[in-house]
């Protein structure tokens, strides 16, 4: 028999269990400054100078929650906005990369994301992450607030 309490709690686990929702809102949209790194600088080189690496570079602004920026080949960087694609207007949902350092995950619902191409991998999420547009010059790179997913 289930008793009133049992109820109770089964209509919360469902109403508030981060499962897909697909009726899920948007990333907000921001416009940000162009974001100028250059990669020879010792807080990147270190970070970026190898095809797989990756660095957080929320301090220098841009995107909902900041950004990742990601080197998937000699000339190719990505740039993922860290607000999670899932249920983006929770206060916590914000990705990083896992320590791991092999996929990026929300930490609060646990939906993990593909380094190589922001697709969800587990948890929640549905949507890939957003991606906002690089320019590779020399070793200037510059990130614009142009979404490209
Ligand atoms: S906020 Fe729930 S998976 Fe990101």
């Amino acid at each position: 028999m289930i008793t009133r309490l049992s109820k109770v709690l089964l209509v919360s686990v469902i109403l508030f269990s981060c499962e897909p929702n697909l009726v899920d809102d948007p990333i907000p949209i921001v416009n940000f400054d162009d974001i100028v790194v250059n990669l020879s600088f010792p807080d990147f080189i270190n970070k970026l100078n190898t095809v797989g690496g990756y660095k957080d570079v929320s301090n220098l602004g841009g995107g909902v929650r900041g950004i990742i920026l990601y080197r998937l080949s000699a000339t190719i960087f990505l740039a993922y906005e860290k607000n999670c694609s899932y249920t983006p207007n929770e206060a916590c949902a914000t990705v990083e990369v896992d320590g791991s350092g092999l996929f990026m995950i929300d930490p609060c619902c646990k939906s993990s994301f593909n380094l190589s191409n922001g697709l969800p991998t587990g948890g929640p999420a549905w949507r890939p992450l957003r991606q906002y547009r690089t320019q590779l010059n020399g070793n200037v790179l510059t990130i614009t607030d142009e979404i490209i997913d």
